[in-house]
This record gives structure tokens, sequence and C-alpha cells, in this order.
């Protein structure tokens, strides 16, 4: 879906015959929006056609102006430099973008780009037997982002959390636990004493390596179905999903399914025949890998010597298994871009088990989480308990809440809303390759760049409604008396989040969004603090209150596709 005023325009560029090659969606990709507006709010850059005129871009532009019939829908046009530029009719613009999205409230937004094309998401995917890691969060966070933009904009979107529930480490696990731990040990505090045994094992076994051999020998009869390991098994990763959906449910995040790891054990053997059958792995060492060189890439390992799966075994199942049951036609893996090349060794093995769908198999990668004060990140590297984290900006979330507005009801709530709010904002700063610095300070503050702010605001406009006793839908909004540029520019900013949404989905960034709510926020704030709201005539009260009701509903729209609960006081 384009801009609708960039079709106009470039409907009547066409039409001046000017540029005989251009066509309509040419023009359209080559339209700006310029970021200041007293340069004109769309603009043509003539430079691209220089040399096929064989005029200069100025000269274009003119030539163009000169022929040009401007539609009703824009007041003004100017050559600057080698760009035509163009001015929207200010009062057109404000009163239909206005009325229509009063009417259609949120779905003014809800432009169906997906057509119920199914999009398979993996997101979360933790690893049992480590405790939830930041790489964790922000693969939980964007997901559930994603899932939210996706849906919202017409995909059919399924969720699984591939949790990481086999493998060595639970040969490992099995080995410390009969060697160093105990039932009863282990029930007093499970998530923390089965990490202090896997961190155990790994200490030991550096002096001691046969220790390696024991548990890789232990995996071996997991996979065999040794009843009493897979009985310890099953009990170790009830007692983490347990322990997962605690964090799940604070972070308000869902999945249609979570199948881990194991639960493609059955499909491993048939996508080994399928490999050996086609041809495309090969023994080396006793093992078995996917030679591929021809691509630049190392082997990709596939059945070890020992004859036990790897994780590359179960994703392989994985895929094949998934294509089968939910005839996606995409699939995404939000999983960081540590796994980069594992990813495209991954992807080409399915294509060259002729699978040509293999190609559009995409991994939606992401940068690392920094804490900025250090404090947070253990030993064990990126390894942070994630409630700790919660607790902490819960607290601070709290604490300024009684500095503002000590009164404030279900205080205790609220700081939790703006908590989260907070933590889960700090992943959709910047675009998700970006490393993100993770600082208190900063990501809890009322008035920065923060989640909290766009909370705020929003919580503004609703204590404006309240203030307003008509209710929102006996408004008669008069919208041509929004004559101030500061309402102009706040409603270009609501109008083009639709663009800003359908960017987001295409490219995957829910950080276009995060940054669309900031620079709408930014705009009502200075709307909001230079002019009076209520205390005008009633036509311009009337109007104004509805430009702010409509500010609401996409603050509440935008947060909530980011995951973000929006509060009605703070
Ligand atoms: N559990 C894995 C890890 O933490 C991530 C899984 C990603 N998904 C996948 N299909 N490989 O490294």
């Amino acid at each position: 879906m384009s801009d609708r005023y960039k079709i106009i325009l470039a409907e009547e560029i066409i039409k001046t015959n000017c540029i005989p090659s251009l066509i309509p969606e040419h023009c359209i990709e080559l339209l700006e929006m310029p970021n200041d507006s007293n340069l004109g709010d769309y603009a043509l850059p003539c430079f691209n056609f220089s040399k096929t005129l064989k005029k200069n871009p100025q000269k274009i532009a003119e030539d163009l102006m000169n022929r040009m019939t401007l539609s009703s829908e824009f007041s003004e046009i100017k050559v600057i430099g080698g760009y035509l530029n163009f001015f929207l009719n200010k009062k057109l613009f404000i009163k239909d973008t206005l009325t229509e999205l009063l009417e259609k409230r949120e779905n003014y937004y809800k432009l169906n780009i997906g057509n119920n094309e199914t999009i398979l998401l993996e997101y979360s995917s933790p690893n049992i037997a480590k405790p939830f890691s930041v790489s964790h969060l922000r693969s939980t966070n964007i997901g559930n982002a994603l899932y939210k933009i996706l849906t919202f904009l017409g995909y059919h979107v399924i969720g699984i959390n591939h949790v990481g529930d086999w493998g060595t480490q639970f040969g490992k696990l099995i080995v410390a636990y009969k060697r160093w731990g105990s039932a009863d040990f282990l029930k007093k505090d499970p998530i923390k004493n089965l990490f202090n045994l896997y961190v155990q094992f790994h200490k030991e076994a550096e002096t001691n390596p046969s220790l390696v051999d024991e548990a890789r020998e232990v995996f071996k009869k997991m996979e065999e179905k040794d009843a009493a390991l897979i009985d310890l098994w099953k009990w170790f990763t009830t007692v983490y999903l347990n322990d997962f959906k605690r964090i799940y449910d604070a972070l308000d995040v869902k999945f249609d399914h979570i199948t881990g790891e194991s639960f493609y054990n059955n499909h491993v053997a048939s996508i080994i025949e399928l490999l050996e059958s086609k041809n495309i792995a090969k023994i080396n060492e006793g093992a078995l890998i996917v030679d591929l060189a021809a691509f630049d890439m190392p082997p990709l390992l596939v059945k070890k010597s020992d004859a036990s799966s790897l994780y590359a075994t179960r994703d392989l199942a994985a895929l094949l298994y998934r294509k089968k049951e939910y005839k996606f036609s995409k699939i995404l893996y939000v999983v960081g871009s540590e796994q980069k090349l594992y990813f495209k060794q991954l992807f080409k093995t399915i294509e060259l088990l002729g699978f040509e769908w293999g190609k559009s198999c995409t991994h939606i990668d992401f940068g690392l989480f920094h804490f900025k004060d250090g404090k947070m990140a253990s030993r064990t590297g990126n390894i942070v308990e994630l409630e700790k984290v919660i607790t902490k900006a819960n607290e601070l979330a709290l604490q300024t809440i009684n500095e503002k507005n000590p009164d404030l009801e279900d205080k205790e709530i609220v700081a939790e809303k703006v908590a989260i709010g907070a933590i889960k904002f700090s992943d959709f700063s910047s675009k998700r390759i970006k490393d993100v610095l993770f600082d208190w300070n900063e990501m809890l503050r009322f008035d920065g760049e923060t989640g909290p702010y766009l909370q705020y605001t929003n919580v503004r406009i609703l204590s404006l409604l309240r203030k307003y006793e008509k209710d929102i839908e006996d408004l008669d909004c008069e919208f041509s008396k929004l004559e101030t540029i500061d309402e102009f520019l706040l409603v270009k900013e609501l109008y083009n989040f639709r663009t800003i949404l359908v960017k987001a989905a295409s490219e995957y960034e829910p950080y276009y969004i995060a940054k669309g709510l900031i620079d709408i926020a930014k705009r009502y704030n200075k709307f909001y603090t230079s002019h009076q709201i209520l205390k005008v005539k009633k036509s311009i009260a009337e109007a104004r209150i509805g430009l702010s009701y409509c500010t609401h509903i996409i603050l509440n729209l935008g947060l909530s596709l980011l995951g973000i609960q929006a509060p009605s006081q703070m």
C-alpha cells in the first residue's frame, strides 16, 4: 500500500509526458518526504533523469512544474535545486486524515498486506539447563512484537518456541546430578541447583576430561530411549518449563506451540536417510557431514561418530516437519546474529535437498545486549537472571511513581507495566542488528526516548479526555479549525504511521514502530505545551480533543504491537 498522495503526484507527473520512460511505480519510489517541511511535504529528485533527458536537473524540475496541473490535495509546487517540491493543502489534508482516522480508529491502520499468508515465526527458544539469558529475552521481545505486527497486517502467523530441550548438555547434567546431586537437594531450588550442577560439571571437566566422554555416553543412551534417563530428563525439563512460564507470564508473551528440539527426535532418522539417499551427506572421520565448500561455508555436521544427533539434525527435521504440517509460505527464525553462519548452512542444506523454498527461509538476527553498569551479567557471559532485572526495574519504576504521583491507586501494578514496558522498549530503540546498551537511568525516564515516555504521553492524553466532559462518540469535530503548524506536523506523523507499519512488517523491524511512536509523542507534546486545548473557543477545543483522541489511538495501538501495556494512569 502506498501513500495516496504519492499516487496522486505520480499520476500528475506522468501526465506531463516530460519523462517518457517513467512508470508510476518507479515515480512513487522516487518521491521523497523532506525532513524539513519548509522544503515541502514531498519532493521529486530530478537528478535521476538528467542522463536520459540530457538536461540538468533544475531544468527538468522547471519543465515539470510548468506543465503540471496540481490537484486540490496540494497547494503549492516549487523548484528547489534539482528537486521539485510539493506542499500539501494543509487544511484539506488535516480534515481528510482526521475524519477518516476518527471514524475507523485503529482499523485505519489495519492494511491487509498479508492476505492470510502463513508465516511460521520461531522465537524465544531458550535452553533448558541454563537460566534464561538476555539474548533469549531479546528474541522473545522481538518475536512477540513481530507476531503482533504481522498478524495485525493480515498474515496468519504461527508462533513456535523451539526450546533447547535435547542434546549433550543433558548428558552433562545427568552425569553431574548422579555424582554431586540428589532429589532432595534439587527440590529445594531446582533451577538454581540444576544450573550449579551444570557449572560444576564444566569446572570439574577441565581437570577430568573423561567426564565429557561419560556425558556423551549418557546422551547416546538417552537417544536410545533409556527409560531411567528419560525419566530424569523429563523431570528436569518440566522444572524448567514451569519456571519459564513464570517469565512468559511476567512478559505477557504467548506461543501457539512450545515444541522443543526433543519433539523432532522421531524425525531425525528419516532426515539422515534423506541426506544419504540424495548423496548430500558424506562420512568424514566417522561422522556424517554436509560439504558446503562449494558455497564458501564450513561443513554442517549432521551425525556424530557415535551416531547421536546434533542441533543441526534436529533443525533440519524441524524444518521439514513444519513445512509439511503448517504449509508456511515464509519461515522466520528470531535468533542472535552469532548464529548467522549456522542458519546459512541450514538453509543451504535444505536447498541442496531439492527444496527451492530453502531460499526463502529467513534468519531474523539481532545484536547483543549490554548492561551499562556491568553488574547484571554473571561470570558465565550474557547469562543474566531475568528475574533480577525485572525486580530491579519494578523498584525503580515504583520509586519514580512515588516521586511524581504518590497518590496513584494500584501503584505496584502500574509500576510493573512501566518496568516491563521500559525493558521491552530498549529492545526496539535501535535496529535489531545493533547492540543494545541497557542503561537503568535512561530506560526508565518519563521524558527520554523510552517506553515510559510513550506510556506517559498516552496517560496525559487520557487525563485530558477525562477533563473534557463530552463522550468521544458525541464529538462533532470541525477539523478545518486546526490551523497551526504544530497541528499540521502532528497530523502528518499520524498519517505516516501507516507507511511505517508496512515498513516494519516488510523489514521485520519493530524499531520503525518504536521510532514512529516517539516522533508522534514528541509532536504531540510540542502541541500540548504550546497551545491551549480546553480554554479556547468551543469549536477549536473540540477539534483539538479529536486530534488528541486520534493520537491516543495510535499510541495505544503502537504500544500494543510492541507488546507493551498502556496504563490509564501513572
Ligand atoms: N536454543 C538455541 C540457542 O539458545 C536457539 C534456537 C534457535 N532456533 C533454532 N531453530 N535453531 O542457541
